[in-house]
């Protein structure tokens, strides 16, 4: 039987913004990032003697995003079967909610799950996670649960520590628009490494926000994590702001999330709010603080879906 995995996506504290080396898909910038619990990608795969097929949701994919994932597959497992794929989310893809750091990562575990014939060892997470990458770098990331890192330069992620390691720590996901976003992540930071004059700035900074997010992860410190995270999303899209074209994700309730974060803060509320390729916004809080920002979020009146969350586990096949 062919496994189905089941793998969060990964939502970056400090975020990876650009590429080292675009033909690898290296990152430019180091990256600190949690699982979502409870947002999930379902996927298994099957060998197949002819050309990759990957359908998402039903849907037959175009297999021109999916190349480089698997000629490198081929490459590394020295094999020149081919894949069939089916996955599907229980989330909104293509909106910013992170859906190809888990798309790519649980392609990575099922594929090499299924080459490996069941019953098994389990997927090398490190060859996962180095696969999962030349699919999208986030994805390096995802094949781990818990708080991961992948630094910048480097073809692999690693955990930092597990989904227990900090039982009070919730993410407050608020989907504003679930549409597809009009530029890809990928787009949008290749824009951004090309044309915007404040993008070796953000490259320069970045190591420091790694530092700071991670010391303050050690000490479990949500106000010294906050700050990174703020800072972090912030000049990102600062380089954005900055590109040729500019690039826009943000929308009003956006904007109206993010001043009430502040408002939040200024009354003592750890809110502490990120945002990546899309209008999104996901706030990371203590436990205690939650339900005070949900009844603040309420309060707007805004047409928005709101979800509590917190680290994910490490993905795990599903049991037969
Ligand atoms: C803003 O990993 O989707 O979510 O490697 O080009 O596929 P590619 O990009 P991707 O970019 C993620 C960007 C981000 C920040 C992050 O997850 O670190």
């Amino acid at each position: 039987m062919n496994r189905w995995w089941s793998v969060s996506p990964s939502l970056a504290i400090v975020k990876y913004w650009g590429k080292l080396d675009p033909e690898r898909n290296l990152p430019a910038t180091p990256s600190l990032a949690v699982g979502l619990d409870g947002f999930k990608t379902r996927t298994r795969a099957f060998l197949t003697d002819g050309e990759d097929l990957v359908c998402l949701n039903g849907e037959l994919q175009n297999p021109g995003r999916f190349e480089p994932f698997f000629s490198y597959f081929r490459k590394v497992r020295g094999t020149t079967r081919g894949f069939r794929v089916e996955t599907e989310n229980n989330f909104p893809e293509s909106a910013g909610l992170a859906s190809s750091s888990s798309g790519f990562a649980a392609m990575s575990l099922a594929c090499l799950d299924c080459l490996e014939g069941f019953p098994q060892r389990d997927p090398d997470r490190s060859l996962a996670s180095r696969i999962a990458l030349r699919g999208s770098a986030s994805a390096a990331r995802a094949v781990f649960g818990g708080f991961t890192v992948l630094y910048a330069g480097k073809n692999e992620a690693f955990q930092l520590y597990p989904s227990t390691w900090w039982p009070e720590f919730r993410i407050i996901v608020v989907t504003v628009d679930p549409g597809k976003k009009p530029l890809s992540s990928r787009k949008a930071m290749e824009l951004t490494r090309k044309t915007s004059p404040f993008y070796t700035s953000w490259l320069k900074d970045a190591t420091l926000l790694f530092h700071e997010a991670s010391t303050a992860l050690a000490n479990r410190n949500m106000e010294s994590l906050g700050r990174a995270a703020v800072a972090s999303y912030s000049r990102m899209f600062a380089t954005m702001f900055g590109a040729n074209p500019p690039i826009h994700y943000w929308q009003p309730e956006s904007i109206a999330l993010i001043r009430s974060c502040q408002e939040l803060r200024k009354r003592g509320v750890g809110a502490w709010e990120t945002m990546d390729a899309g209008p999104q916004v996901k706030v990371f809080c203590i436990e205690k603080d939650s339900a005070v920002i949900l009844d603040e979020f309420s309060s707007l009146n805004l047409e928005i879906e709101i979800t509590v969350t917190k680290p994910s586990a490490d993905p795990i096949p599903e049991r037969e």
